[in-house]
């Protein structure tokens, strides 16, 4: 597979048509979930302007595949960071912290236009100034981890951005 580094149109919606289109493309019929979501992460990352972290934390408990549960005991239930593109991140967020443990337990999506007014808020990278994070679903509707994107620009996500990435985040559900 060679990939080509494309423009992206700048209207959203069709940027994000395009991006959901590539993000099946990607993932469709390969049976890596962690190789997926390193894809996607980086398809995420070339893609998307003014953003400065873009990646995954997962829940290991429903990865049994991936994670040895039995080494893992209490840290099982918290979200790891999974594959991502930026500077290195917190590595153990608890479901209820942050603006990712929110996500989880609320089970809905964070679009955070300024993150120092967001009570909690982990700051992993200092550059960081408003956030977007989308809970990621099992076939059993459990939330089993997020997809989280930050940005050095205040308010750089919006309702278009939501519901493009929702779409992304359910091509990345039917992979699990
Ligand atoms: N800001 C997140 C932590 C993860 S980093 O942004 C990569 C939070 O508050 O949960």
């Amino acid at each position: 597979m060679s990939f080509q580094k494309i423009e992206y149109p700048q209207n959203k919606i069709s940027m994000y048509k395009l991006l959901t289109m590539q993000t099946a493309a990607l993932t469709d019929g390969i049976p890596h979930f962690i190789s997926n979501l390193a894809n996607v992460s980086a398809l995420l990352g070339s893609a998307l302007k003014d953003i400065n972290w873009v990646g995954f934390y997962l829940i290991p408990k429903y990865f049994p595949e991936y994670y040895p549960l039995e080494k893992l005991g209490d840290k099982k239930e918290l979200l790891i960071v999974g594959p991502f593109q930026g500077l290195p991140a917190c590595v153990e967020i608890k479901v209820g912290n942050g603006v990712c443990g929110t996500a989880v337990s609320k089970n809905d999506v964070m679009l955070v236009p300024n993150v120092h007014e967001f009570p909690g808020h982990i700051a992993c990278d200092s550059a960081s100034n408003s956030e977007i994070v989308l809970p990621i679903h099992n076939q059993n509707g459990d939330v089993v981890g997020v997809l989280d994107i930050d940005s050095p620009l205040l308010e750089r996500f919006d309702e278009e951005d939501k519901n493009g990435l929702l779409q992304i985040v359910s091509i990345i559900e039917r992979t699990i």
